[in-house]
This record gives C-alpha cells, sequence and structure tokens, in this order.
C-alpha cells in the first residue's frame, strides 16, 4: 500500500495583544453589537510591533513539534500558508527554518488566502505520499493586520493575526482494517471571482503593499454555496454521509456563515469548532487554530473523522477528510 500521511502533532500561538469590539467603537463608527451580530466576532489578537508572521509562525511551530514529541531536525520539509509574508521575498517558510536551526529539506511558502492551510497540507501529503518527504511541517500563519484598511469598517472589523502549525509524518498502512490518518483533498479556484475580495496593491502592480478591498455580501453568498457543494464532494469521495463527521474544522470566516453552512448540510451546531469569537479571521491560521484548541480540550479523539473545509480570495475553496 502507498504511503499515506499522518497529523502527528499541533500548535498555535496568538499574539499577546487583544483588541475587542468596543476598543474599535472608540475609533470608528460601529459598535460591539453590530460586529457580533453580523460576525459573531468579540475581539481579534494583533501582532506588536516588530512582530512578524515568521515569529508567530516559529512559535506555532515549536509547540507543534513538542506536541509530536519530535525534534526540530526530523523535518525535511515546511510549506508555510500565507498571504502576509514578512517579505516579498524570500519565503516565510525559509526564516521559520532557519530559526528553527534546520540545514537540509526544502522550505517553501503558498498562496491561497484564506484556504491556505487546506492547499499546504495537501502539498505536503503528495510529497510524502510520492516519498519526496518524511516529515513535513505544514504552517498557517498571518499578519493580516497590517493589510487592513483600518478606517473600513466593513473589512477591519473582521481579520485578526495568529499562526498554527500541524507535524504530518508518512503513515503506516493498515492498522486493524481502518486506514487513520489524511484520507483526501477536494481543493478548487475560480479566478474570474478575484475582484470579490483582492489586496489593491502588489510588488508587479503598484510597488505598494496595498490593503483589503472586499464585496462583503457577494463573498458571503458564495462561502456558503462552495463550502456546502465541497463537503458533500469530501463525502462522496470516501463513501460517507454527513453523520460519519465528529467534527467540523471549518476556516473562520463569519459565524453566519459557520451555522449557515451547517443548516444547509445538515449537520448539528454542536460538531462545529468555533474560534471566530475569539480569534476573528486569521486566513491561513484559522484551521490550525481552531483544531489545536479541538485537541488540547479533548474534542478531537483517536478515531474521529475530522472534516476540514475553507474558502477565501481568488476564490479559492476546498475541504480534506482526516481519520484521527
Ligand atoms: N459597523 C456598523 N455598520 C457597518 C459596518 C460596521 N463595522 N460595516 C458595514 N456597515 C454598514 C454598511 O455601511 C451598510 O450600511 P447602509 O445600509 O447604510 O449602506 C450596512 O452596515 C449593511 O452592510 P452590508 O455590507 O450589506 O452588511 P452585511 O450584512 O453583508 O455584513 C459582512 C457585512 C459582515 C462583511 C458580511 O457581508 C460578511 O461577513 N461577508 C463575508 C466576508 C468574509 O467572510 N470575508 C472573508 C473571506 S476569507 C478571505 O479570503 C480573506
Amino acid at each position: 500500500m502507498a504511503p499515506y500521511s499522518r497529523v502527528i502533532g499541533c500548535g498555535s500561538y496568538l499574539p499577546e495583544r487583544v483588541l475587542t469590539n468596543d476598543e474599535l467603537a472608540r475609533e470608528l463608527d460601529t459598535s460591539d453589537e453590530w460586529i457580533t451580530v453580523r460576525t459573531g466576532i468579540r475581539q481579534r489578537h494583533i501582532a506588536a510591533e516588530g512582530e512578524l508572521t515568521s515569529d508567530l509562525a516559529y512559535q506555532a511551530a515549536r509547540r507543534a513539534l513538542k506536541s509530536a514529541a519530535i525534534g526540530a531536525e526530523e523535518i525535511d520539509l515546511i510549506v508555510l500558508a500565507t498571504t502576509t509574508p514578512d517579505n516579498t521575498f524570500p519565503a516565510t517558510a525559509t526564516k521559520v527554518q532557519a530559526l528553527l536551526d534546520i540545514r537540509h529539506g526544502a522550505a517553501f511558502d503558498v498562496q491561497a488566502v484564506c484556504t491556505g492551510f487546506l492547499f499546504a497540507l495537501s502539498t505536503a501529503d503528495s510529497f510524502i505520499r510520492t516519498d519526496q518527504a518524511k516529515t513535513a511541517l505544514v504552517l498557517g500563519a498571518e499578519t493580516f493586520s497590517r493589510i487592513i484598511d483600518w478606517r473600513d469598517r466593513s473589512t477591519c472589523i473582521l481579520f485578526g493575526d495568529g499562526a498554527g502549525a500541524v507535524v504530518v509524518r508518512a503513515g503506516e498502512a493498515g492498522d486493524g482494517g481502518q486506514k487513520r490518518g489524511i484520507l483526501s483533498f477536494h481543493l478548487h479556484s475560480d479566478g474570474r471571482q478575484r475582484k470579490l475580495l483582492f489586496v489593491d496593491g502588489g510588488p508587479s502592480s503598484t510597488q505598494t503593499v496595498g490593503t483589503v478591498k472586499m464585496s462583503g455580501r457577494e463573498v458571503f453568498k458564495h462561502a456558503v454555496a462552495n463550502l456546502a457543494d465541497v463537503t458533500l464532494e469530501a463525502l462522496k469521495a470516501n463513501g460517507l454521509t454527513i453523520g460519519d463527521i465528529d467534527w467540523l474544522v471549518p476556516h473562520q470566516a463569519n459565524k453566519r456563515i459557520l451555522e449557515s453552512t451547517a443548516r444547509k448540510l445538515g449537520l448539528p451546531a454542536e460538531r462545529v469548532v468555533v474560534t471566530i469569537d475569539r480569534h476573528a479571521n486569521t486566513s491561513a491560521a484559522s484551521i490550525p487554530l481552531a483544531l489545536d484548541e479541538a485537541l488540547g480540550d479533548g474534542r478531537i479523539r483517536p478515531g474521529h473523522l475530522v472534516l476540514m473545509e475553507a474558502m477565501g480570495a481568488g476564490m479559492t475553496w476546498g475541504a480534506s477528510l482526516v481519520r484521527w
């Protein structure tokens, strides 16, 4: 049987500074009530001055290595998903590699905005299944606060900073008949919709960093439709049904998107891992941050079927099923 990947460790990191809705309402024409009702967000974490995406990623990586009980020298692949790299180049993953004092293997970034973690995990899984890597560190890390127009109340309330990481290792086939590990990925992009959510800057276009621009309502509609569809696609590909899912670990974009998707699928709300109230939307970091929380408090246990799904700018969207 071909090798497959298992998640053997998870870790996350949130910057110390917490920015509440009430604090935002002191600077902007908004309120805690508006933000909570429309998004479910109560607060977000914001990186300190000089604290970079690589710093957040490094802290999450250290915790993931600790939970996997392995040393950094065992990592031979680092794939880091981010929309907010330290620099245009080199890849932020190489900085994390250096911080971990790893001198072998490969390290690179992937960019699929809020779906980035699933694209990164799929990349690492492919490396492992084709025997190009044995043990991978997969990260989602963002300092979204740096690409937000803090005067735009329709976007600045939504995002936060953070990082999450998993360690993925080639698994042994068998395990009493039931394969445990990553079962499948279902990734999609549709570049025709790229103007619904984008940053109006970049090295090739404006030579500036730019800030987030979004058609909120359109993004919302696409999110609910695509996330329900891709969830059903993942279940069908594995001969499973909604009733088989123990935990849905979604990208945390908006509590109403999570609720609408769960309702559309007929999935009880108690089986959805929700962190958006405290973390806001941390883009590529939100899934590993939520995973780490649900593993840490014992909700996700060995043998559980976990479905991760995400949508983001591009538009990009996807899902992955994992037997824990
Ligand atoms: N406080 C108070 N009022 C506000 C705020 C605010 N923070 N923001 C907007 N409003 C106002 C608008 O100006 C508008 O006022 P008007 O009616 O006088 O014109 C009114 O509220 C309604 O605005 P809408 O944009 O229609 O509000 P909506 O109900 O759609 O909620 C929201 C906006 C929360 C952004 C919602 O559309 C949403 O969550 N969309 C999905 C966004 C998302 O998930 N983005 C991340 C994608 S992941 C990634 O790749 C980064």
